[in-house]
């Protein structure tokens, strides 16, 4: 059976660019699209081409240069407005109008300062003239889940029967709950005439945390566009965060049956090169792609990880893009992820001489916060050599432990790995040289005493 398809709308280059220090110049707008291409966005929202000529330009030069996705000019629902999208998108291959227009009360009293009557005239006429320009229009009412339902229900109407394709629902503020988004969802697939014949798509905003889980939840109303955002940029506290949508429904298709066109292993390019180019850092842990996504320290995680990835990882990393699974030596590190980092040096210890390092691994960790290789290196010196620089204590063997050469075999991990058909890759990251090392799935003996050990 086929699984329904979402489609993805990126609109980190209109919504996402309006999040503050994340402005960009029309060539780096033409790269990131470039980008998004390549990741497989369906639509690409490349700007709001009558707030500026910068936009105009970037809407323009996208249309030019990006031909697969849908590109989609932004709109305030007036004739000059859509007018300008239109001329900006002449060039487009798929060009698609977005119409928007408030339709909560408290957007239409303070901020419009227009009846319920003349905003649905209003969005009626803006969308008849997209439509009367181009085939494919998209309309949201804005701040739609603070919108009175009913009226909600008239406005999608009215645009339906105008000519919309597309029925955008904003939770333009961040508002919503998961259970409420997904009744809207259901509400309006109920009550409105025509619903079945346009694409409902979701836009959330991140202010309480939850854009990703209002999206899904919609998504599990039938749903089928997404608009979201590379690392979640966006208005205030951002958008739902591209990567996690599509990992999300990856991950737990048995959720999630439902397909979207996305080159996952493209994200994490695509957040490198968008934190590159605003110049505002990556959350280290930002789910997916945060620099800490798929590191592990605690020794007890690095145990398991070495014997068996999936003990502690849903996705490979692999699977974003991201080049290797990274296990950083810090103070929460155990022996395990220690012996092996020591393998990949060169030095290979029995475990009461491991003891030793350890010590002094864990004395030198508590002082600084991550343990590189050129420190380790001189660590294991000054054991090997019975030093006491280290204000450790002499070797608890007091037996100097000789480094392995080139001549000696692969490290255990490593060679039992190379002969194994079923491997995961590990590794640990350093400074200086970081070499890659196969665990095998089967590579443990001693479960309990093992698991203790690596704490
Ligand atoms: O958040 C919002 O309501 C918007 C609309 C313009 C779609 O960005
Ligand atoms: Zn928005």
């Amino acid at each position: 059976m086929d699984r329904p398809r979402i489609t993805i709308f990126d609109t980190t280059l209109r919504d996402g660019e309006q999040s503050p220090g994340c402005s960009m110049n029309v060539q780096e707008k033409v790269r990131l699209a470039q980008q998004l291409n390549r990741l497989g966005v369906d639509v690409i929202e490349a700007g709001f081409p009558i707030a500026s000529d910068g936009d105009f330009e970037a809407v323009q030069r996208i249309s030019a240069t990006v031909r697969r996705p849908i590109i989609a000019g932004l709109a305030r629902a007036c004739k000059g407005d859509v007018d300008r999208a239109w001329q900006a998108l002449q060039g487009a291959a798929h060009p698609r109008i977005h119409v928007f227009l408030a339709t909560s009360d408290i957007h239409l009293q303070y901020k419009l300062r227009i009846t319920r009557e003349q905003c649905l005239e209003q969005a009626r006429e803006a969308v008849a003239h997209a439509k009367s320009l181009c085939a494919d229009v998209e309309f949201s009412p804005e701040d739609a889940t603070r919108t009175d339902a009913g009226f909600l229900c008239q406005v999608v109407e009215a645009v339906i029967a105008a000519g919309a394709t597309t029925v955008n629902i904003p939770d333009t503020v961040g508002y919503s709950m998961p259970e409420e988004y997904g009744q809207l969802i259901r509400t309006l697939r109920e009550k409105v005439a025509g619903i079945e014949k346009v694409t409902i798509s979701t836009h959330c905003h991140n202010d309480l945390g939850l854009a990703v889980a209002n999206s899904l939840a919609g998504v599990q109303e039938g749903v089928r566009q997404v608009e979201c955002t590379i690392n979640g940029i966006g208005e205030r506290a951002g958008n739902a965060s591209l990567e996690e949508i599509v990992m999300a429904m990856r991950v737990r298709r048995d959720r999630y049956p439902y397909e979207n066109a996305i080159a996952s292993e493209h994200l994490f390019a695509a957040s490198q090169m968008l934190a590159e180019i605003t110049r505002v850092p990556v959350q280290p842990n930002k789910a997916i792609i945060g620099r800490n996504a798929f590191a592990h320290e605690a020794g007890i995680h690095q145990d398991g990880m070495l014997k068996n990835p999936l003990t502690y990882e849903i996705m490979t990393p692999q699977s974003v893009g991201v080049p290797d699974s990274r296990l950083v030596l810090g103070k929460h590190s155990g022996r395990h992820a220690l012996a092996l980092r020591c393998e990949q040096l060169g030095h290979q210890f029995e475990r009461r001489e491991l003891d030793e390092v350890y010590r002094r691994f864990v004395v030198l960790a508590d002082r600084i916060k991550k343990v590189q290789d050129g420190h380790l290196l001189e660590l294991i010196r000054d054991v090997v050599e019975g030093n006491t620089s280290n204000g450790s204590g002499v070797s608890s063997t007091g037996k100097k432990f000789p480094p392995a050469t080139a001549a000696l075999p692969l490290p255990r991990a490593a060679a039992a790995a190379a002969n194994s058909g079923d491997a995961h890759i590990a590794q640990v990251a350093g400074s200086a040289g970081q070499a890659t090392v196969k665990i095998p799935f089967s590579d443990h003996h001693g479960e309990q005493e093992d698991y203790l050990w690596g704490v």
